[in-house]
C-alpha cells in the first residue's frame, strides 16, 4: 500500500493552521462574573416562559413575555436585529432545526415539540441557552429524540476539560446520536460566546477523536446539538432568509448550554437548575 505523503502532509499543515488562526478569549476573572450573571439571566428566562408554553398560545406571544422580561431585568436580547433577525429569541417548532421567528401566525397545537433559544447582553456580556418543550401530548418518537439530544449534550459537557481537545466534544455527539438511529446537524455548530455573540472557537457537534485545539481555563463557549430524527442536512427557508428547516421535514431538538472550562473541569453558567455539578 502507498501512504499518499504529499496529501497526509498538506491535510496537517491545513489543520495546524485553522488551529493556530483561532483566536480564542481566555476571560478574565472579570469578564467571567459578568458573563456568569448574564448566562444565569438567560436561564432563568427558560424556567420563566416554561408555564406559559401552552396550546393556543403564538410564538409571538411567548417572544413579548420573553421579550419584557429580559427588559426588565436590566438587558438586551441579543438576537433583535442581530443580522436583520426581528425577534427577541429564536423558537424552532418540530422540523424546524433552529432559528425560528416567532410569529402571531404560529399556533401552538398538542403534539408540537420546540426549542426557545435565548441569548442576553447584561452589563456588555453575551449568555446563550436552549432547550426543547412540549405542548400536550407527543409521540413516543419525538420523546426519544427530544432525550436522545440532551444526552448528548450532557456528553459533550462531561468533555469539558483543561487539556482535553475541542474535538471531542462533537466525537461524543455524534457518536452517541448515530448510535440511536439520529443525525447530527453539522451546518451549525456551538461557539465561543461571551464578550461576542458568536466568537471562536467554532464547536461541531460532529468531530473526530483528539481533533481541534485543547481546552484552557477561561474559555468560554456553547455546545448545542442539533439532532435529526432523518438526514441531517438543512434548508433555509427562502422568504424569510432564516428558518432552518430539515429537507426531509422530520423532527429536529436542540438543547444549548454556556460553558467555562475552569481549573479542573467545568461550569455550566447557563444552568439554573444545578442539573450539573461544577468539577
Ligand atoms: N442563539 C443562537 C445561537 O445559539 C443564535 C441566534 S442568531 C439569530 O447561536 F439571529 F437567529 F437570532
Ligand atoms: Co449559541
Ligand atoms: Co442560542
Amino acid at each position: 500500500m502507498i501512504v499518499n505523503l504529499s496529501n497526509w502532509l498538506s491535510q496537517f499543515v491545513l489543520r495546524v493552521l485553522q488551529i493556530s488562526n483561532m483566536n480564542i478569549i481566555i476571560k478574565t476573572p472579570e469578564q467571567i462574573e459578568g458573563i456568569r450573571k448574564s448566562s444565569k439571566l438567560a436561564g432563568d428566562v427558560l424556567l420563566y416562559i416554561a408555564g406559559f408554553v401552552k396550546e393556543g398560545v403564538t410564538t409571538n406571544f411567548l417572544d413579548q413575555l420573553i421579550h419584557n422580561y429580559i427588559v426588565e431585568h436590566g438587558a438586551i436580547p441579543a438576537t433583535m436585529n442581530y443580522n436583520g433577525f426581528p425577534k427577541s429569541c429564536c423558537i424552532s417548532l418540530n422540523e424546524v432545526i433552529c432559528h425560528g421567528i416567532p410569529s402571531d401566525r404560529v399556533v401552538l397545537k398538542n403534539g408540537d415539540i420546540l426549542n426557545i433559544d435565548i441569548t442576553t447582553i447584561l452589563g456588555g456580556y453575551f449568555g446563550d441557552t436552549s432547550k426543547m418543550f412540549t405542548v400536550g401530548e407527543t409521540t413516543e418518537a419525538a420523546n426519544k429524540l427530544i432525550n436522545a439530544t440532551q444526552h448528548c449534550l450532557d456528553l459533550g459537557i462531561q468533555q469539558v476539560k483543561p487539556g482535553n481537545y475541542l474535538g471531542n466534544i462533537g466525537y461524543v455527539i455524534s457518536r452517541y446520536a448515530i448510535s440511536q438511529g439520529f443525525s447530527v446537524v453539522y451546518e451549525y455548530c456551538g461557539h465561543g460566546v461571551g464578550i461576542h455573540f458568536h466568537e471562536d472557537p467554532q464547536v461541531d457537534h460532529a468531530a473526530k477523536k483528539n481533533s481541534g485545539p485543547k481546552l484552557k481555563p477561561g474559555m468560554i463557549f456553547t455546545i448545542e446539538p442539533m439532532i435529526n430524527e432523518g438526514r441531517p442536512r438543512v434548508k433555509v427557508d427562502e422568504l424569510d432568509g432564516w428558518t432552518a428547516r430539515t429537507v426531509d421535514h422530520k423532527l429536529s431538538a436542540q438543547f444549548e448550554h454556556t460553558v467555562l472550562v475552569t481549573n479542573t473541569g467545568c461550569e455550566v453558567l447557563t444552568d439554573v437548575s444545578n442539573q450539573y455539578p461544577i468539577t
